[in-house]
């Protein structure tokens, strides 16, 4: 048995595909330490530094005292607290609609969400880039899947066209592609869901915070909350903590109270953590300086590297990949780079297509002009050798 399983292990080592955990010391945000080096670090998704909000910090310091480390059972049985509420209600509000309901991940969230909507007799159309909790979601729900080339909404027709005797057609797609970076057409697939009668999913773990004008993520801009039945989000992203969310009607949540299995079987998000992500919205809100120094960051780190040769695709969002194409090359560069003093995890099969290995370069309002500065320096020395 062991034999079988150190096969499979070398075979990946083989392949340049074998992952290993690296264990960071004193990690203060952007810079920690590994292997007793001083690193910076250019791969959080705590895109508006707001782990460490002073604000943030006191609200769970206070949570805390009131509440304890965890929430001690699932949401139906004892787990449901005051600070659910409370968050579920600043959630609802901030993207614009009637409820919202907290999960102990994004993941479990989507693995939630296509369950409890989608089953045997449905369709579920979803981008060929969507997120593993996306893919193993629709997996799950036993619904037939049938993925549209990336951003191809052509295709996309077709698919939903091709799929008018299922009894409800889900439509599925990030908002931010999270190992591209690039922006789904949200205009577009509200068309086709109009056009289709289909449930539209959104996935806004990466526009929430980051996107719209108060940051309040991917659908805030003309009306599009209102006109997509379900967004999903994340607290562990922009928002610095953990957990994931879904808003959309009420009908829609009760739905999700009563069927989501990950919502149902599954011990509560700790309140600690609500009352963390409440006050990390509320930073959002009313300190938009973090969301403008995020931007002057993405676009200076996108300048100076497109200055350097590199191709990185347009600056959409807080994640610039660096693209390398083979696998083994993209390990030699993330060595390189942390020869350099900077840690950017090289992204290989399967989280992106093979052959499509590439450096995820993922930028914070918390980065200096130093950092950036440190970042270009460790590039143009990669692209030397
Ligand atoms: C697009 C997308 N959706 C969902 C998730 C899962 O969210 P969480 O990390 O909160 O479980 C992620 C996280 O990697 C993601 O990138």
């Amino acid at each position: 048995m062991k034999n079988w399983f150190s096969q499979e292990l070398k075979s990946l080592k083989e392949k340049n595909l074998y992952r290993r955990l690296r264990i960071l010391e004193d990690p203060q945000g952007t810079h920690a330490t590994f292997e007793g080096r001083e690193f910076l670090l250019f791969c959080s998704n705590d895109y508006l530094g707001l782990s460490r909000h002073p604000r943030v910090i006191r609200a769970a310091q206070k949570a805390l005292k009131t509440y304890g480390v965890g929430a001690g059972a699932a949401r139906l049985i004892s787990g449901t607290s005051k600070a659910h509420a409370a968050l579920e209600k600043k959630l609802a509000q901030i993207k614009g609609k009637e409820s919202a309901l907290v999960f102990a991940s994004g993941f479990l969230a989507n693995l939630g969400i296509l369950t409890a909507f989608a089953g045997e007799q449905d369709v579920i159309i979803m981008d060929k880039l969507c997120h593993a909790s996306l893919v193993d979601g629709a997996r799950l729900s036993k619904a037939e899947l049938r993925v549209f080339p990336h951003k191809n909404y052509k295709k996309c027709e077709e698919l939903l066209r091709g799929s008018q005797g299922a009894r409800r057609r889900i439509l599925v797609t990030e908002t931010v592609f999270s190992m591209d970076g690039d922006l789904a057409g949200l205009k577009e697939l509200v068309c086709l869901k109009k056009k289709y009668g289909a449930l539209l999913v959104v996935d806004d773990a990466h526009g929430t915070g980051v996107l719209g004008a108060h940051g309040r993520g991917a659908t805030e801009e003309g009306d599009l909350s209102k006109k997509i039945d379900i967004i999903m989000g994340t607290l562990s992203k922009a928002l610095g903590g953990l957990g994931g969310f879904v808003a959309a009607d009420k009908i829609m949540t009760d739905i999700l109270v009563n069927f989501a299995r990950p919502f149902i079987f599954a011990t509560a998000l700790p309140p600690v953590l609500c009352e963390a992500a409440r006050e990390a919205l509320c930073v959002v809100e009313e300190e938009p300086s973090l969301r403008k120094r995020l931007w002057d960051n993405i676009r200076q780190v996108h300048q100076e590297l497109t200055q350097l040769g590199l191709s990185i695709g347009k600056p959409e969002s807080a994640i610039l990949p660096v693209m390398v194409g083979d696998e083994g090359e993209a390990v030699e560069v993330f060595e390189k780079l942390l020869a350099q003093g900077v840690f950017i995890p090289a992204v290989r099969y399967p989280t992106v297509p093979k052959g499509k290995a590439r450096l995820r370069i993922t930028v914070s309002a918390a980065h200096t002009r130093q950092d950036i500065a440190r970042l270009t320096v460790a590039f143009a020395k990669v692209l030397k050798k």
